[in-house]
């Protein structure tokens, strides 16, 4: 295998590699966490919203369906933006939702360019949150919404092999508390805050990640689980790096216990 080759594959071997090679991205609470948190940012017909860090396009394509809103998502993996906008061709919302590259912490757009900006299980990754934050802040207009839903820590310190295990699997994925996640916003000059810390556990977080799935992403989601057995079986260095994600027995006991997430949201003022 050449060099090219091989560090292709190295990136793959990633969370994030493997998801967009997959064409599955998540968060927690599914979509009917994305409809509570549409909600408390006002969300409907005409609205301008940016979606940070949009994945595979389920919840931008999502909310331009039900609400009728006109959304950007970006994300800086340009695999990501293929699932995205062939999902919006799919389901004819090529108008209503477009894609392209951008960083949460270097948005390509002028201030005050949208009504509201929203992201889900994107902030838990930038190592400069606030910096994020800030910019989401940034390109809202006055008035506008910034809301996030981001992995929380729900109790009281976590155990250190358990936060080691989440970044060490999770591309870094580094969780904060509601009162760590409300920081950042009261720092970017954000008013009206709403936090709402949720609890869940590994079977609600499927059904949820499975409710209000159209036929199509379920199609789509059993090509990957397909494309995933597959790999199991034909491929030894996908074995391994499977065998790296799995829990202990305390952390897989604890995740959920002190994992959860959290709905954070503010106006511009
Ligand atoms: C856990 S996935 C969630 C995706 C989507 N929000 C969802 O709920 O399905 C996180 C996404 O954020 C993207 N991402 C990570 N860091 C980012 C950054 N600094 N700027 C933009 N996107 C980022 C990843 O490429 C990935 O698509």
């Amino acid at each position: 295998m050449g060099q090219a080759e091989n560090s292709d594959r190295q990136d793959e071997f990633s969370y994030f590699g493997m998801q967009s090679m997959w064409g599955v991205t998540k968060h927690m609470g599914g979509l009917k966490a994305t409809d509570e948190l549409a909600a408390l940012c006002g969300i409907g017909r005409g609205t301008r919203v940016l979606e940070v860090g949009s994945g595979v396009g389920l919840t931008s394509c999502h909310l331009a369906a039900k609400f009728g809103c006109q959304v950007v998502g970006v994300d800086l993996s340009a695999r990501m933006i293929e699932w995205a906008t062939r999902r919006a061709q799919r389901k004819g919302l090529s108008e209503q939702a477009q894609f392209r590259i951008g960083d949460a912490v270097g948005l390509p757009f002028a201030e005050g360019s949208f009504d509201v900006v929203l992201c889900e299980s994107v902030t838990a990754f930038p190592p400069d949150k606030q910096k994020a934050v800030n910019e989401y802040t940034r390109v809202a207009r006055a008035g506008g919404m910034v809301g996030m839903n981001e992995g929380t820590w729900i109790r009281p310190d976590p155990p250190a092999e358990l936060v080691s295990y989440c970044e060490r699997t999770m591309d870094g994925a580094h969780f904060l508390t509601p009162d760590g996640w409300r920081a950042l916003l009261v720092k970017a000059g954000l008013q009206d805050l709403v936090v709402r810390p949720q609890t869940v556990n590994a079977f609600r977080q499927k059904l949820d990640e499975l409710s209000g799935l159209e036929w199509e992403d379920w199609r789509e989601r059993l090509g990957a689980t397909g494309t995933v057995l597959r790999m199991y079986a034909r491929d030894p260095a996908f074995r391994r790096y499977a065998r790296e994600l799995m829990p202990s027995m305390s952390n897989a006991r604890a995740l959920f216990y002190y994992l959860g997430y959290g709905l954070y949201v503010g106006s511009k003022p």
